[in-house]
């Protein structure tokens, strides 16, 4: 990584402070004093400005109950955004990695990490997502079959990937699907004659929605769930 936003990571000075540290020879590199901010910093290096060592921040990732009423954007004049539930340092940093819905509720997952984030929301990716879903209309006896066909959305060239649905009751189901296209769950039902009331994030990958959280509350990610995306 740079050695200025190395330095903007792992500290509380934005880049362009970061920068004028190492243009005023206040910062060493096991060291040695650097004065280009470009310079890539390796992982097994010690960086220190004015001759305090500076800890690199591990990338951090949580998984937060989005309420319904909250968007998944980083900024919204009108809305509460999903990154003003999560009361972290640097919390600018952060970043939603897959979207839901102002009204969808559930599992949204986020991180600073923007490898990670890629590899989660990647088109390429067909990471699947569980979500429980209600319905104004009945289930019909075909929706099985024609799931597992590939639904044809409107606007689109090619059919979604099968996905795979158990029925909970006359108006609720869980469906799988391995995509993430705009709206797609509201789309897919819209396309079978039937409309979304209620959809709710349970799983995406190996990732479960921890059922301590309340609605609004949040947790970091254990380990095996952070490493358990590819
Ligand atoms: N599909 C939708 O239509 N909305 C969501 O929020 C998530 C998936």
């Amino acid at each position: 990584m740079r050695l200025d936003k190395y330095i903007s990571n792992a500290t509380d000075l934005s880049r362009s402070q970061a920068k004028r540290a190492i243009k005023h020879s206040l910062v060493t590199i096991d060291e040695r004093i650097i004065r280009d901010p470009a310079l890539k910093v390796a992982a097994n290096q010690t960086v220190a400005i004015e001759g305090a060592t500076i800890q690199h921040a591990e990338n951090r990732y949580f998984m937060l109950n989005k309420p319904a009423g909250v968007v998944s954007v980083s900024k919204d004049r009108l809305h509460t955004t999903a990154l003003q539930l999560v009361y972290e340092h640097r919390a600018e940093a952060l970043q939603i990695a897959g979207r839901l819905d102002i009204d969808s509720t559930g599992l949204l997952l986020i991180t600073d990490d923007g490898g990670w984030n890629h590899r989660l929301t990647s088109p390429r990716s067909n990471c699947a997502k569980l979500y429980r879903v209600g319905l104004m209309n009945a289930i019909g006896a075909d929706y099985p079959a024609v799931l597992a066909d590939g639904v044809q959305l409107e606007g689109e060239k090619h059919r979604c990937l099968p996905a795979t649905m158990q029925q909970i009751d006359s108006h609720h189901l869980s469906l799988q699907i391995a995509e993430g296209k705009y709206h797609q769950v509201k789309r897919m039902f819209a396309a079978l004659g039937n409309h979304v009331v209620s959809l709710h994030r349970t799983q995406i990958g190996a990732i479960l929605l921890d059922p301590d959280l309340e609605p609004g509350d949040y947790r970091p990610l254990t380990c095996a769930e952070v490493a358990s995306i590819q």
